[in-house]
């Protein structure tokens, strides 16, 4: 059936790999103003649940969901331990550059350039991006919060991705230029962009970053919160 990654503004991803829920960055209504209104930390389903960093605009209804459903969630091992602080025990710790073979597929952990301090101030560690190769064969590459890093060149290296989710907002990670060379850099089929108009110093039209892609040679799928996306 594939892989189906469904967008819910900002970074908030759900993949539905076979059948099995992966909840990326859970921030959803109503602290995510793109988020849609219907979706929340209440109802949400998942198996596992990916942590990239410990900003709050990426854990906001982490622990809520994940003292729900008892998913397992995948981060570095500051954040996992922060979550089983807060009451969420079942984690899975990992560290920059380590990969591990979870039921979904392969998952590894890779640099992103930024910071990571979580909601009550504690340190997160460092911050990550994941490159999941999953049972059917698809990679994808969520690069978390990052800046553009000389790093991804080694992904591109590595084989390349089938599809890697982007922040292109800019201010807080990097902006549409260097999204694109970092698309070059992972040698990704397909890019879809995150991490914009959510906030003011986040504005941009992810249109004109689809076009100029397209220009380049690569994919690209802008999604609306809410919408779907088979790979
Ligand atoms: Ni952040
Ligand atoms: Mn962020």
């Amino acid at each position: 059936m594939g892989v189906k990654l469904t967008y819910y503004g900002h970074s908030t991803f759900v993949i539905d790999a076979d059948g099995t829920k992966i909840v990326v960055d859970p921030f959803f209504a109503p602290n995510n103003p793109l988020a849609p209104a219907h979706v929340t930390a209440e109802t949400i389903e998942a198996d596992f649940m990916l942590l990239t960093h410990g900003h709050g605009d990426h854990v906001a209804d982490a622990v809520a969901i994940a003292k729900r459903t008892g998913c397992l969630v995948i981060s570095n091992f500051e954040i996992v331990e922060w979550m089983a602080a807060q009451g969420a025990a079942n984690g899975h710790g990992m560290n920059t550059g380590g990969a591990y073979n979870f039921p979904f597929g392969r998952l590894k952990s890779v640099v992103a350039l930024h910071s990571s301090t979580m909601p009550d101030g504690t340190s997160g560690g460092h911050p990550n991006g994941a490159i999941i190769n999953f049972n059917d064969g698809t990679d994808i590459y969520f690069a978390g919060d990052t800046a553009l890093t000389y790093d991804m060149r080694l992904i591109g290296e590595a084989g390349g991705v089938d599809v890697a989710v982007l922040p292109i907002g800019d201010n807080f990670t990097m902006g549409p230029d260097d999204a694109i060379l970092a698309a070059q850099f992972v040698k990704a089929k397909r890019v879809i962009p995150c991490h914009f108009n959510t906030f003011p110093p986040i504005r941009q039209n992810p249109d004109d970053f689809a076009d100029k892609l397209t220009d380049e040679g690569i994919e690209c799928t802008v999604l609306e919160p809410g919408e779907e996306f088979v790979i």
